[in-house]
């Protein structure tokens, strides 16, 4: 199962807003096959697994990191192929909380296989946080928050200088990170300080390049900030709780998308209702206390450096209160993971 779950992973940045899933076929104990899904509408990562097992696939164990669909979509159902093979006994991490597609445990147990569902369940689900919470009904993307900290939990100096934090790993990493995103976002203030392009500049290509989302209050971006002057090249969108005329005619004819929203929940709410399931926020502090404080944050991954900014460095969270230790929140390590000097930390509200 675990190495069904590394080759899930290689589909990061293709298969959104399909599933990551892998799969390998295992004869007498041994590899004889195995599969992910590789590019959204291609084929299916038990159907790759059991093509590569071919013959030695019968009376085999086939492993997999999601329910096998029952059902026909972009691709013929996988429970028709894994009974034309010949497999004897499935092993599942996690159900496919698709109603569409649920059901392939039942139909592979009614055709007398043997069925397992649960194996590394949790890790499994980690993996498709965003599959779930999709089909978990919320209008809102499901929203991970990344910001890179100096050991004292400060993500700018005092001058608002952050560039860089951490090292070029911890870098690559972020790059990665966003190719599996539906949408980038970022605070007002982070994307007129910093003037970034929020793109995708690694080795992972995405399958769309993310749109990139700011969240304003009452100042506004400058015309020529990277996002503006690029939105025709890459989707932009504004939040903001009122837009003027003046706006309108100003970032829309430069192609930007004006969302007005009175709150976080709504502008996330009109965000997912456009087809975007998924955005990571890469800051600034102000934005990531409100986010937190409407507990609108459903992952934080958090890039830890060994460096001090000091008192006056500009902290990570702000305006977020939590009355006493008994009230506070306690969050699930997700993973954690080296970067060269720096510590990435994967932290999963409950
Ligand atoms: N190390 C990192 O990972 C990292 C990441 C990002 C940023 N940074 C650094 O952080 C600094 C900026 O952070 P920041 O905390 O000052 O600003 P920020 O969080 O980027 O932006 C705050 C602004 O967002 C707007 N906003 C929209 N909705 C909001 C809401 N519901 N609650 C609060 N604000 C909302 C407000 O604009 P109005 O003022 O118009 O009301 C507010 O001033 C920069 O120096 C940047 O370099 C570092």
């Amino acid at each position: 199962m675990r190495r069904a779950l590394d080759l899930a992973g290689r589909g990061w940045g293709r298969v959104d807003p399909n599933p990551l899933v892998g799969a390998v076929v295992l004869a007498h104990g041994e590899p004889v096959g195995e599969g992910y899904h590789a590019e959204f509408g291609g084929p299916h990562a038990e159907a790759v697994a059991l093509a590569a097992a071919g013959p030695r696939a019968r009376d085999a164990t086939l492993v997999t990191t999601m329910e096998p669909c029952a059902a026909v979509g972009k691709q013929p159902a996988c429970v028709a192929a894994i009974l034309a093979a010949g497999i004897r006994r499935v092993v599942i991490a996690m159900p496919d909380p698709n109603p569409a597609m649920a059901g392939g445990a039942a139909s592979l147990r009614a055709a007398g296989l043997e069925v397992e569902v649960g194996l590394a369940r949790e890790e499994a689900e980690r993996q498709n946080a965003a599959f779930l919470h999709r089909h978990a009904g919320s209008r809102r993307p499901w929203v991970v928050v990344k910001l890179a900290t100096s050991l004292d939990h400060r993500i700018a100096d005092q001058s608002g200088h952050s560039r860089w934090i951490s090292g070029e790993e911890a870098r690559d990493w972020v790059h990665w990170l966003r190719a599996g995103f539906a949408a980038i976002g970022v605070g007002g203030r982070t994307a007129q300080v910093d003037d970034p392009s929020l793109t995708v500049r690694g080795d992972t290509e995405p399958r769309r390049a993310p749109t990139r989302v700011v969240f304003l209050g009452h100042r506004r971006l400058p015309l020529e900030a990277a996002l503006i002057r690029t939105a025709r090249e890459v989707p932009t969108i504004l939040v903001a709780p009122e837009f003027t005329p003046a706006d309108a005619a100003q970032f829309g004819d430069r192609g930007v998308t004006l969302i007005p929203a009175a709150t976080l929940a709504e502008g996330l709410g009109e965000i997912g209702t456009r087809g975007i399931g998924s955005i990571v926020i890469e800051g600034g502090g102000r934005l990531t206390g409100a986010l937190l404080a409407a507990g609108l944050v459903d992952r934080l991954a958090w890039i830890v450096s060994p460096v001090w900014l000091g008192e006056h460095g500009i902290p990570a969270v702000r305006g977020f209160e939590v009355g006493s230790l008994l009230q506070a929140e306690r969050w699930v390590v997700a993973e954690r993971k080296p970067l060269g000097q720096d510590t990435a930390l994967l932290f999963d509200r409950r």
